[in-house]
């Protein structure tokens, strides 16, 4: 049911004095693949304006590709890596790794996820079409004749491509696309192709604001996020009076650079609202409502709003932008928007016998080893059931390869890490 919402710690929401919303992909649900098809055709463009082969552009976005992935700009590999550093899986181009081949790139299938410089985290819904371009890039070099494959990248005459330049490129192509304002012109151009609009929105917000404060932080520019809320709170006159978006918000805050925002942010400014300009010198005056705001801190949220870190829910689509700083840094109480959970549950739903007949097993396996005897009977029941194990597993893969790409599918990784327990358990 889409309806669910899932809590990873106690959260008393009658405590909650204040709720404040990020914008994109938040509040604002792109629609998805048309969005981040829009995203990758720009983003295509951008490279073959700076010199990349024209051939590149026979590419079209494909939204079944994994998401949430690491990308090693050594090896030019795509890996999905779990919370711990261990490698569940990985690609280059879109070839699969082996096992072996992991297990020869990445020692102990570990990576340190840590070390930014070699690992990018590409964990955002903005990341998608960055994510698919990477392994484009990787198919296209690695199969063209003119180029010569490396281990770290591809030689041509006396030019050498590093996946590491390769995705410099790419991220500098990223951030054009968003600051240079094409893409936001495209969207704006055709917000019913690009945008989910949902009545509901008004009236949620309507009644968080009945029992406490709501507030806006947004990344954006005040001229985009007007449009975009303009429309995503506009009611047809058919559906009753249309009230201005601004009125369901007691504080409004763009340009607010998260996570540096949760930080020491930058200097809080008065959005003049006809023109999007913004006022010379800092804001030091007490809260007005009518009032928009650019950059400042949260901090300044607490102070304008009278309210401190504990009352205030956060609701954002950003892992580390809009949620992990605003708690580690200012014990916000946070609400992370994931959207793909809505598929992901539903594939749960559909293989629960499978899963249920895996933690049997599992639970059968624990059991055996805690009784084991050393005696031969008892080995050949161990082995049995761990083949049981493992043909389940197989065929759930052979499944999920017919019916899907198995990096994005969550009944692979927990079928797979059944069985690796199974694998790593003592010899018999
Ligand atoms: P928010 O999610 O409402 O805080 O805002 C997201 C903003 O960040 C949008 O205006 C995007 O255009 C911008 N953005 C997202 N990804 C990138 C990027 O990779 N480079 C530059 N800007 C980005
Ligand atoms: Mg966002």
């Amino acid at each position: 049911t889409p309806a669910w919402i899932f809590v990873n710690c106690r959260l008393v929401l009658g405590k909650i004095r204040c709720f404040g919303f990020d914008m994109d992909y938040t509040l604002a649900a792109y629609k998805s693949p048309a969005y981040e098809a829009l995203v990758f055709e720009l983003l295509l463009e951008c490279l073959v304006c700076i010199g990349y082969p024209r051939d590149i552009l026979r590419y079209t976005y494909d939204p079944a590709f994994p998401t949430r992935l690491v990308f090693d700009v050594l090896y030019g590999n795509l890996l999905k890596v779990d919370t711990h550093g261990n490698v569940r899986l990985g690609t280059h181009g879109f070839t699969f790794l082996s096992e072996a081949e992991i297990w020869s790139f990445y020692p102990s299938k570990f990576v340190q996820r840590d070390n930014l410089q070699r690992f990018h985290i590409l964990n955002t819904l903005f990341n998608l079409p960055e994510i698919y371009l990477c392994a484009c890039l990787v198919d296209f070099f690695s199969g063209c004749s003119r180029y010569t494959n490396c281990d770290t990248g591809y030689q041509h005459g006396n030019l050498f491509m590093s996946f590491r330049s390769l995705f410099q490129d790419v991220s500098d192509a990223m951030d054009n696309v968003h600051q240079s304002g094409c893409l936001k012109e495209k969207t704006l151009e055709d917000l019913d192709k690009y945008m989910e609009k949902d009545v509901r929105i008004t009236i949620l917000l309507g009644e968080m604001k009945e029992v406490g404060k709501v507030f806006l932080a947004t990344n954006s520019s005040y001229n985009y996020t007007d449009a975009i809320m303009t429309y995503l709170f506009g009611i047809s006159e058919a559906e009753g009076s249309a009230r201005p978006w601004r009125s369901y918000f007691d504080l409004i805050v763009v340009d607010t650079q998260k996570p540096c925002f949760f930080a020491e942010g930058t200097v809080l400014r008065q959005v003049n609202r006809d023109s999007g300009k913004l006022r010379v010198g800092t804001y030091m005056g007490p809260h007005q409502h009518c009032v928009v705001y650019s950059g400042g801190s949260s901090d300044m949220v607490c102070e304008l709003l009278g309210v401190q870190g504990k009352d205030i829910l956060y609701i954002g689509d950003h892992i580390f932008g809009d949620i992990l700083k605003s708690k580690k840094w200012q014990d916000w109480r946070t609400c992370l928007v994931v959207p793909e959970l809505f598929r992901e549950l539903g594939i749960w739903d559909q293989e629960k016998e499978w899963m249920e007949e895996l933690k049997r097993l599992n639970m059968h396996l624990a059991d055996l080893y805690q009784h084991m005897d050393g005696s031969s009977y008892g080995l050949q029941v161990i082995n049995s059931t761990k083949r049981e194990i493992q043909i389940l597993h197989e065929s759930a893969v052979e499944q999920e390869r017919v019916n899907q790409h198995p990096l994005s599918c969550p009944v692979f990784y927990s079928l797979r890490s059944c069985l690796r327990k199974s694998r790593s358990s003592p010899p018999t």
